[in-house]
């Protein structure tokens, strides 16, 4: 489409984009028994009919219990592949790359959403139907305050969690999803295994950071095991715990050294979840506040890279990927704000046939609306007041 590399297509594995801008998972609280409602429709739909090369679902729950509220998307049965598969369909009919994110809430299971304040649910709960269920985690850690103390995970359900992971991957690549993302970051189960601020376990899963790492490796093996060896496996992390926390940096470099050696194509950098007393600050909210720390896991491993966080602007977008910190633009609440952000964009860093990022019946229409705002700037210049008769 043009030189300007924020539309220029790029080619992942097997798998082709229009463009390099990812619609960051954004989860919606609008799932009925997990599965997508007419909401995700809209939701999923608005972003590829504006443009975007990517559009993730939002973190999808790869068993009930590791939904965080009863409104969470879980994919845990063979049933609902037919109510996935027509979303991944409406994304790819406009465009773009229909991808998922998946997920376990871990010990932030049972919840509200957070319209709710994010509650723990009840057994009063239970009489609206929102039955509150036993979380569970690395280690029996109350990771909110006010929240019931998860039970530690044994064995068992460590190598349940692990298979969920695989037949999740599995139901989605029947359902037409083209690229998978591991959900390590945010404070939910994969992360509570990585972080000693809550992994407190004596066993193989617990203790060195090798230890710590060993639950998230399994994850990743066991999807990729599935997932077939041509299309894209990304993993989100936090870099760095949150304010007080333990896992750092150089912890999340080794991780992302691990990942690629069981074949992640791509570490999505984010932040935050989990907060300690330690002297570990916050990720400051500065435009593109991940970049950095994608910049730092690029140089050391030579990994693609994605990094969420404030890019609201189209040369911050293009500069990032020039500067070579991402291959990807991630991005979420600005695409909420201005789903067709990605047009604008293209208008603004000159790519010529910038409306054909639209569906192809927008744009005949589009054409003849931009032409004749032109021709009106010319003319007057300013728009028409009310009451003008001259035209009539
Ligand atoms: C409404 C909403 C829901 C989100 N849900 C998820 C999610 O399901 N999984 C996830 O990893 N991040 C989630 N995030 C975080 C975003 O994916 C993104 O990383 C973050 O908002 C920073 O990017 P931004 O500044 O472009 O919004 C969510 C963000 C928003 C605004």
């Amino acid at each position: 489409m043009s030189d300007v590399k924020l539309f220029s297509p790029i080619t992942l594995k097997g798998v082709a984009a229009r463009n390099p801008i990812a619609v960051s998972p954004m989860c919606q609280y609008q799932s009925v028994d997990g599965s997508p409602t007419d909401w995700h429709f809209v939701h999923m739909g608005r972003y590829a009919v504006g443009g975007a090369g990517i559009v993730f679902y939002e973190e999808t729950a790869v068993e009930l219990r590791g939904r965080k509220t009863p409104r969470c998307a879980a994919l845990f049965d063979d049933g609902q592949i037919p109510e996935y598969r027509r979303i991944a369909e409406l994304v790819r009919s406009l465009g773009a790359v229909p991808a998922i994110q998946l997920g376990h809430s871990g010990g932030r299971g049972s919840e509200r959403g957070p319209l709710d304040g994010r509650k723990p649910l009840t057994e009063k709960d239970a009489d609206s139907g929102w039955e509150p269920w036993e979380a569970v985690s690395s280690s029996a850690v109350q990771l909110r305050k006010g929240s019931p103390i998860p039970r530690t995970m044994d064995l068992k359900d460590i190598q349940q969690v692990i298979e969920a992971f695989a037949d999740s991957a599995l139901r989605a690549l029947q359902a037409g999803f083209e690229i998978i993302e591991i959900h390590g970051a945010h404070g939910y189960l994969i992360q509570q295994f990585l972080s000693p601020v809550v992994n407190r376990r004596k066993d193989a899963y617990g203790g060195s950071l090798a230890g710590r790492m060993r639950f998230a490796l399994e994850v990743t093996e066991a999807v990729r095991a599935v997932w077939p060896a041509d299309k894209p496996l990304f993993f989100r992390i936090s870099v760095l715990d949150g304010k007080g926390g333990l896992w750092s940096l150089d912890d999340s470099i080794e991780l992302a050294r691990n990942l690629q050696a069981r074949g992640v194509d791509l570490i999505d950098c984010s932040s935050g979840g989990l907060l300690g007393d330690s002297a570990m600050p916050e990720v400051p909210r500065v435009p593109a506040y991940h970049a950095p720390y994608a910049q730092r896991i690029k140089d050391a491993t030579g990994m693609l890279t994605m990094a969420p966080g404030l890019i609201t602007g189209a040369w911050q977008a293009e500069n990032l990927l020039r500067q070579g910190c991402v291959d990807l633009i991630g991005m979420a609440r600005e695409l909420m704000f201005n789903a067709d952000w990605p047009v604008h964009a293209a208008r603004e860093l000159g790519v010529e046939n910038y409306l054909q990022l639209f569906p192809a019946e927008f744009v005949p229409r589009l054409q003849g609306r931009e032409e004749q705002v032109g021709m009106a700037k010319n003319k007057v210049g300013v728009p028409m007041p009310c009451g003008v008769t001259e035209y009539l």
